[in-house]
């Protein structure tokens, strides 16, 4: 479009008249604008631009080339999921807010009081209907409408991501095995696949990580039994708070339609994967991305079909959805969701050359120097992180930090930058007595903590799967605080 524009202004200016040279010179300008755009001319490749970061293509021009004129969204809340991906939609957001200053809506701990359902009172900072502005919104929470809103501006733009429930089984299991009693009973996935309904117990503490997750966290019952009609109420509920609802499996094409949806710049969409895990090393590959449609792999074609019947909420949600994703597509343009996904990888690859050591290959967090990038380890496989290119300027090395800083860490920083006067003390978290009160520097070097019987989820929150904790004393005690 710049291009054309610039086209026909020189055609104003009677440039054509000038033939081949000026051709040849409006050619070299767009061939240079498209460069910029993709940050191929980055300081390695042209001296020139040396003193230049590679995010210095200004993401006002990415911007303003796609988007045209629109504002962008700055009051966004976005349901962050289990196991869907979210941590590195949790990093976009993070980055995006980071960046201009926004006020973020941060629980006191890691997530806001999950499993319980959202509560205002669980936002730090929190002193009441419109006492205080926020603008972002993302930790894990039970969806809750009434109490969100009394935390998140009217126009604020509501957004969450699904995934496949198999795969999504799939992570959950390996993840969450020590802590949902029903996983815990069961020999592997496959066991648990063939007669869920031995291992499960509905009102046990830990175990809607083992059954309609997704329904779980939008604040459905994911122990009611399926009907058409309770599905289609339980869709009906999700459509009326979210504006958009993103697709694991398309990741790529979800973050083309997040960032017109939100009115950002392409670099805020790019991200590379966080918080993957380790295949197994029976599998013989490396590692995984939350996407891969082969997760699943060691299931038989009748066990996932039995997952999805077990998950059948989840699973009507999930295909409910992914058709009004790809209806949204379509209303996009095929052929131009192609071409920005195609970009969106370049933008990806190139940003991965530029910040990360050895191409952006996933490392195991024992083997990441600096342990203030370590993801946090919990469940059967190791969670993977990544390692800075040596040797960046500055301003590029915070940019890439920002794109690659765990979650933990992550919010612990926004945390310490909103409330810079906050008391360093060691906080009780949700779900955790006195017994499990939070050693905060074995939380941000990612450290497993050596020696501990109880598996502990990265915010050790859900500690010890003991039925006899009172959820209502958990609640008196985050009350007091
Ligand atoms: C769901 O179905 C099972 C088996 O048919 C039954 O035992 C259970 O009571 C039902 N649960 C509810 C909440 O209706
Ligand atoms: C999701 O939608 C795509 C495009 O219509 C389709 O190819 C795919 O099979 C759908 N997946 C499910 C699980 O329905
Ligand atoms: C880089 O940033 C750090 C911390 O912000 C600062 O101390 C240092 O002086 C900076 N170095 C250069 C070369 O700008
Ligand atoms: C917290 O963990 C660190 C490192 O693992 C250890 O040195 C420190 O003593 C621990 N503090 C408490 C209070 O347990
Ligand atoms: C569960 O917690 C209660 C109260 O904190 C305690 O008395 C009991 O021993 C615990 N049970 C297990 C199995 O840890």
């Amino acid at each position: 479009m710049a291009f054309r524009r610039t086209a026909r202004r020189m055609r104003w200016l009677g440039c054509h008249r000038l033939g081949t040279v000026w051709k040849a010179l409006l050619v070299f300008v767009v061939i240079a604008f498209v460069g910029q755009l993709l940050g191929f001319f980055n300081k390695s490749w042209m001296q020139t631009e040396r003193q230049r970061s590679v995010f210095a293509v200004s993401s006002e021009e990415a911007q303003s080339s796609a988007l045209g004129s629109c504002k962008p969204h700055t009051h966004v809340m976005f349901l962050k999921t289990h196991k869907t991906a979210s941590s590195t939609v949790l990093n976009m957001l993070y980055r995006f807010g980071e960046e201009r200053g926004l006020r973020f809506a941060l629980p006191l701990g890691y997530q806001f009081g999950y499993p319980l359902p959202f509560n205002a009172h669980r936002v730090k900072g929190y002193r009441g209907l419109f006492a205080s502005e926020f603008h972002i919104m993302g930790n894990h929470m039970r969806f809750n409408r009434p109490e969100v809103e009394k935390v998140m501006p009217a126009d604020t733009f509501y957004f969450s991501i699904l995934r496949d429930p198999v795969a999504l089984a799939e992570s959950s299991y390996a993840y969450y095995k020590a802590v949902a009693p029903a996983f815990k009973r069961a020999k592997g996935l496959g066991d648990f696949a063939n007669d869920p309904g031995r291992y499960y117990e509905p009102r046990m503490r830990n175990n809607h990580y083992a059954r309609n997750l997704l329904w779980f966290d939008f604040g459905l019952d994911h122990n009611a039994n399926y009907s058409a009609q309770l599905a289609r109420s339980g869709e009906e509920a999700v459509r009326r708070s979210f504006s958009l609802i993103l697709i694991s499996e398309y990741f790529d094409q979800s973050m083309v339609l997040l960032r017109h949806a939100l009115c950002w710049p392409l670099d805020a969409v790019v991200s590379f994967s966080l918080n993957a895990r380790q295949q197994k090393p029976a599998a013989g590959v490396g590692w995984v991305g939350k996407s891969n449609p082969n997760a699943a792999f060691m299931l038989t074609e009748e066990q996932r079909q039995s997952l999805r019947e077990w998950n059948a909420l989840d699973w009507h949600l999930y295909q409910a959805f992914n058709h009004t994703f790809w209806k949204e597509v379509e209303r996009f343009g095929m052929a131009r969701m192609e071409k920005e996904v195609a970009l969106l990888r370049i933008r990806r690859e190139v940003l991965a050359r530029a910040c990360l050591r050895d191409g952006g290959k996933p490392v195991e967090a024992s083997r990441i120097r600096d342990k203030t990038i370590r993801p946090f380890q919990s469940g059967l496989v190791k969670i993977l992180g990544y390692e800075l290119q040596p040797g960046l300027d500055n301003t590029t090395r915070q940019a890439c930090l920002r794109m690659i800083r765990p979650e933990i860490q992550y919010k612990d920083l926004l945390d310490a930058s909103q409330f810079p006067k906050a008391q360093p003390v060691p906080r009780v978290l949700v779900g955790s007595g006195s017994s499990v009160r939070r050693n905060s520097s074995a939380v941000r070097t990612g450290e497993k903590l050596v020696g501990s019987s109880v598996d502990r989820d990265w915010d050790r929150s859900r500690l010890v799967p003991n039925l006899s904790l009172s959820l209502r004393g958990v609640e008196r005690k985050q009350r007091q605080r």
